[in-house]
């Protein structure tokens, strides 16, 4: 450390007199640094054309730069066209008064420097989709007042920083598409209202305890497993919620499909049993997807699912008849898309010669039943073709067939 600062006054001493007196020294020193650890991708378009350090005032002049009091408070470094290669300095850490610090994306390569906690006014730290390697410092959760961390699509390693989900101010914590592994923490304190670790090879349960201001969850494509816990029951303000391609069992929460702002429920491919929950009075709110597709799901297709607008329940082990009330509701138009195939049900109140809307999409196949007219049925690929399941399966459920 002691070095560093040696070698940036040096720096500081080597600029020429000339030099901006508009800027703090030690932001152009930051600056200078910048310009010389990160390159522009693209000779056409370099974003560090308008960077003269000579020139007579950076904050007007350089592209991605706002300056409050000869001090900058924001930076964007490259651009949606102008993207950047390199690796980001140590010494982004003098740009003391820095609230906001995005990156587009780009081929940015190498750590996250650690020396990034010392921009303690730093409200949005956003470094997506660049090849960023190593861990997330666990010393960013000294940022008190951070509000936004995106660190999304990049090649990140090691857990999730346990204290970083404790942090006060954080609402948006975006780290999707990277190699973090480990386990969640037990409660997650900061109140998040988006919350994105998707597609990471994170392991163990849920967070028994979620901050209730969430809106959005995603934990898709780890590899999570146990119970769902009764506390996302409590998110009354989720609007999106996707734990699929996980391993997590036990029954499903029926009572999530009553949270009041819930439309989209991405539950597919985990090991989820038990049934839908028969004595819940409302459903999902009018417009929902929910796809509970390829669980170990069972008993019959309850009301609480009836005119969901996408409903994928395919590939679990439901049986029983299929409601009237859902083909009447693919019939008027409020359900587009039925995916009932690979079930044990045994049997669809299809009434002869009915005219299904165009829009709609509906699949039964595979089922304990004479399937319905293939005029009717709109079935994906991925359903095979085979109309009916083998009797022999039926009847270990019981169940006859027709
Ligand atoms: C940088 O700015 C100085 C002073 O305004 C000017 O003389 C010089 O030509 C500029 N250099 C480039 C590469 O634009
Ligand atoms: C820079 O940060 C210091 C300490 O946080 C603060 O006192 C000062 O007002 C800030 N200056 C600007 C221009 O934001
Ligand atoms: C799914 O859960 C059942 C118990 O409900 C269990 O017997 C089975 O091994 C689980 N399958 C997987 C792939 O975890």
């Amino acid at each position: 450390m002691a070095t560093l600062i040696l070698v940036l006054q040096l720096l500081i001493l080597l600029i020429p007199p000339s030099l901006p007196q508009n800027l703090h020294p030690s932001d152009l020193t930051a600056l200078l640094s910048i310009k010389a650890t990160l390159t522009d991708l693209s000779p056409t378009n370099p974003f560090f054309s308008t960077w003269n350090l000579t020139a007579p005032d950076p904050c007007s002049s350089f592209a991605g730069l706002t300056c409050t009091l000869h001090r900058v408070t924001a930076l964007s470094l490259g651009a949606p066209s102008f993207p950047l290669a390199g690796t980001l300095p140590a010494s982004l850490s003098l740009l003391t008064n820095l609230t906001q610090l995005l990156l587009s994306p780009g081929l940015v390569t190498g750590p996250i420097p650690l020396q990034l906690a010392q921009l303690t006014n730093l409200r949005v730290l956003s470094l997506p989709s660049n090849r960023l390697t190593g861990p997330i410092p666990t010393a960013l959760s000294a940022l008190r007042h951070l509000h936004t961390l995106d660190l999304s699509c990049n090649q990140l390693s090691g857990s999730v920083p346990p204290t970083l989900t404790d942090l006060p101010q954080l609402k948006i914590l975006i780290l999707a598409s990277n190699s973090l592994s480990g386990t969640l923490p037990k409660t997650v304190n900061s109140p998040l209202l988006h919350l994105d670790l998707k597609d990471n090879k994170i392991r163990g349960p849920l967070p028994s305890s979620l901050p209730s201001s969430l809106r959005y969850l995603s934990l898709s494509q780890n590899l999570m497993w146990g119970p769902l816990p009764n506390g996302l029951q409590l998110l009354s303000e989720l609007a999106f919620l996707d734990l699929s391609m996980n391993r997590f069992a036990g029954p499903m929460p029926a009572q999530l499909f009553s949270l009041p702002a819930l439309s989209n429920i991405f539950l597919q491919r985990n090991n989820l049993s038990g049934g839908l929950g028969s004595g819940l009075r409302t459903g999902p709110v009018p417009g929902s997807i929910v796809d509970l597709s390829h669980n170990s799901l069972s008993g019959e297709l309850s009301s609480v699912l009836e005119g969901v607008e996408s409903l994928f329940l395919n590939n679990n082990r439901f049986a029983g008849e299929v409601p009237e009330a859902y083909v009447k509701s693919v019939w008027r138009g409020s359900t587009r898309l039925l995916y009932l195939q690979h079930n044990y049900l045994t049997g669809i109140p299809l009434q002869e010669g009915v005219v299904l809307p165009d829009a709609a999409s509906l699949c039964v196949s595979y089922n304990c039943m004479v399937p319905p007219p293939a005029v009717v049925m709109t079935c994906p690929a991925s359903a095979g073709g085979v109309v009916t399941r083998p009797a022999a399966q039926c009847s270990v459920f019981g169940n006859t067939r027709g």
